[in-house]
């Protein structure tokens, strides 16, 4: 059975340009892209979305960049297609990630508060589950 996963191109990687290098390795992967739209997020859809980084010291300048430009939100389908993304994705932190991962190639530490490392992707079923909901309601 084909599973989804949200995928978020962050501000840092549209102010970029990355985009379309983003979604051409997730086409060329083989995942379909079967939901698209470029979104300004606010600080309700960021609370909801990041709810178990409430609280923690990175979440303020996590929301302030989140909300810093547009984002392009996917949904991505395909088998193991969440576990497939995040290792598309590479490591949390840019600066380790591996040579070859999206964060990887175009990632690095800007000396900033917050990891900007140009992607999400959801974490688990349920998760993913939830964020698509949030991201494209109705
Ligand atoms: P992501 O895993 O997509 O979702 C949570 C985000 O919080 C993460 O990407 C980073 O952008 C950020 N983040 C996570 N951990 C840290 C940290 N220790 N310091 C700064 N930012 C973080």
């Amino acid at each position: 059975t084909p599973e989804r996963t949200l995928v978020l191109v962050k501000p840092d990687g549209v102010a970029r340009n990355l985009t379309g290098e983003i979604l051409t390795r997730i086409e060329r992967k083989g995942y379909r892209i079967v939901g698209l739209a470029l979104r300004t997020a606010d600080p309700d859809l960021l609370a909801a979305h990041y709810a178990e980084h409430v609280g923690k010291p990175f979440y303020q300048p996590l929301v302030d960049f989140m909300l810093s430009g547009p984002i392009v939100a996917a949904v991505v389908e395909g088998h193991r297609a969440i576990e497939g993304f995040r290792s598309l994705a590479g490591a949390t932190d840019p600066t380790v990630a591996l040579p070859g991962t999206i964060r990887g190639d175009y990632g690095r530490d800007w000396g900033l508060k917050v990891q900007q490392n140009l992607v999400h992707g959801s974490d688990s079923a349920d998760s993913a589950a939830r964020e698509i909901a949030l991201w494209f309601p109705a």
